[in-house]
């Protein structure tokens, strides 16, 4: 496996190959990581992975700082899991002036969930994958990139951005991988105490628990903000702070209308903090 850290490097370990398969990162990578990797393997002629602390995407009062850097062992992970290739530039290669021209994505895609709580994260998240893509697939005819469905509106933001932009990269979703509770893993499960890791699978339930009402449900657009309020209160009760449970339409993450309610239509989503940690999970019925 080749590590290198600059665009020119890359640029030129790629020109001897016509489909990279692409695997982005900020580092402290766990099996989530390493199953897009692999899954990655059969679907390009080189395998690239990317690790790189977008400071873009985080607030001020977010935990940019302090997101583990683990380089070392990440390196080995992505060796044994297969990678070739791994670009891990540090911020003056990525950012050498600021980073003026950004990719806004649509406010009706991304203002809400995840936007709406974390303003500008998806600005900062499109920039960089957009620069990640010009290094990786600018000196190639194309490829495929590889995302976890964990973080879900990230994905379907992703997707149409390179629709919207015709890119020749074809973008493909990994399942997400879980813990033997049924915890989905995450970078920031490490930042949670004994006792919070117990209760962190509490989330999943709580989704399991929604999608349970959202099947029984004659109603849906009548019932689901009931159905909602009821998941958000029973984590509350627990400690936890939610930000959102919530019933969407698949195809546009909008709350679903009557003829949605139907197997296949539907994602339950939920993002809540335990903590200090904030955690995402999601699950499609
Ligand atoms: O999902 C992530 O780890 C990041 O948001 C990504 C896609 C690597 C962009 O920094």
């Amino acid at each position: 496996m080749h590590v290198v850290h600059t665009i020119a490097e890359l640029r030129q370990h790629l020109q001897a190959f016509r489909k990279p398969a692409f695997v982005p990162s900020m580092g402290n990578l766990h099996d989530g990581h390493l199953a897009l990797v692999r899954q990655a393997q059969p679907l390009g002629d080189v395998t690239v992975a990317s690790i790189f602390v977008n400071r873009l995407q985080f607030a001020p009062h977010e935990d940019f700082d302090t997101y583990p850097r683990t380089f070392e062992a990440d390196c080995a992970k992505l060796a044994e899991a297969g990678c070739n290739l791994v670009f891990a530039p540090n911020e003056k290669e990525m950012y050498p002036e600021p980073q003026g021209y950004k990719v806004h994505p649509p406010a009706e895609l991304a203002d809400l969930l995840e936007g709406h709580f974390r303003p500008g994260f998806f600005i900062g998240v499109s920039t960089v994958v957009m620069k990640l893509f010009s290094c990786v697939f600018g000196a190639t005819p194309g490829g495929v990139a590889l995302f976890g469905k964990k973080d879900y509106q990230q994905l379907m933001v992703i997707r149409h951005m390179v629709r919207q932009f015709v890119l020749p990269i074809e973008i493909v979703g990994g399942e997400t991988q879980r813990a033997d509770d049924g915890l989905a893993l995450s970078s920031r499960n490490g930042y949670l105490s004994a006792a919070e890791r117990a209760e962190a699978v509490q989330l999943s339930l709580a989704l399991k628990a929604m999608a349970a009402e959202v099947e029984a449900a004659t109603d849906l657009p009548a019932a689901r903000e009931s159905l909602e309020a009821r998941a958000m209160h029973t984590l509350a009760r627990r400690g936890w702070r939610p930000d959102y449970l919530t019933v969407r339409r698949r195809s546009d993450l909008q709350p679903p209308e009557a003829a949605d309610a139907q197997p296949g239509k539907l994602v339950l989503l939920g993002a809540a903090k335990l903590g200090g940690t904030r955690l995402i999970d999601n699950l499609e019925i």
